[in-house]
């Protein structure tokens, strides 16, 4: 009888690659309702080997995305209970976050709310970042508001050697300002935080080294000449935003998509400020600091 459940399960998760480097959609699986353990080990076996997947067409309640958090770790706490919540909701439970630009009494009710926001590692600045970061879609916008993922993998499997080895085993400094979504741009309301972290930062599941900086969030390489490290890092970024390795996600309501941030960094397109956006985030715990 186990057996035929658990068949069952297994031959319903379809798991169809988006491109060559990055992104797979999971069909066939509703998250509502709780997955067997092996379809929880082919999910996380997935998302390894994809660094970002996404689950189309889902109908979840908070509940449902904290325990489909779950499946990937620890959830990650938040410090900040919303202020204002959105139409249809009485509530956010501890854990989520609002991204979202929508407005009351002139104050977005969540984080991040407009526009482009540049590649980066969610909480790269920290001494353990997040392992992932999931994000469901409420509202959307008509156009834009996409999100770019980019595989460090490829980037760091395809630099150019010269700068590669000048890299490798190096450490960089990241700084962010909370809020801030440009480089150089506004800064944002709340206090910054930052961390030094490997330039090329080994993923504990795979082993596979990935880049591990970013346009937004890194400062500059340590222990280098300042116009080397600004040098370098540019070729990395522009290397590592070449679309050959980057998944563009267009947003539809009811996707949920879940990214490994210790091998992918991703980035916002621009979208109308006049149009709602409300999506809710988790986050799971890293396990370490990245070696
Ligand atoms: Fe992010």
């Amino acid at each position: 009888m186990d057996l035929a459940v658990e068949t069952r399960s297994k031959s319903k998760l379809d798991i169809v690659p988006l491109t060559k480097h990055i992104g797979a959609e999971i069909r066939g699986i509703d998250l509502r309702e709780k997955p067997d353990e092996d379809t929880v080990r082919a999910i996380y076996q997935a998302w390894l080997d994809h660094l970002v997947v996404i689950f189309p067409g889902q109908d979840l309640s908070q509940e449902d995305l904290i325990r489909a958090t779950g499946f990937f770790g620890e959830i990650g706490a938040l410090s900040r209970p919303p202020k204002y919540f959105p139409k249809g909701f009485s509530k956010i439970l501890p854990g989520i976050m609002m991204i979202s630009n929508i407005r009351e009494n002139g104050e977005p009710i969540g984080a991040l709310p407009d526009g482009e926001m540049m590649f980066h590692h969610d909480m790269i600045h920290a001494e353990v970042p997040s392992k992932a970061t999931l994000l469901y879609s409420v509202e959307i916008p008509s156009a834009g508001g996409n999100t770019l993922f980019a595989s460090g993998y490829a980037a760091y499997d395809t630099l150019d050697p010269a700068i590669r080895n000048r890299l490798e085993g190096k450490k960089a400094l990241h700084h962010y300002n909370y809020g801030t979504t440009i480089r150089g741009g506004q800064m944002g309301t709340e206090a910054f935080a930052e961390c030094v972290h490997p330039v090329f930062r080994t993923h504990e599941d795979t082993g596979r080294k990935a880049a591990y900086v970013n346009r937004l969030m890194t400062v500059k390489v340590l222990d280098m000449p300042e116009d080397e490290s600004e040098h370098l890092l540019n070729a990395v970024y522009d290397h590592c935003e070449k679309r050959e390795f980057v998944y563009e996600h267009v947003w539809r309501v009811g996707d949920l998509l879940l990214w490994d941030n210790r091998c992918s960094s991703h980035a916002r397109t621009d979208f109308p400020s006049t149009e709602r956006r409300l999506m809710l985030r988790t986050t799971v715990k890293g396990v370490g600091r990245p070696y």
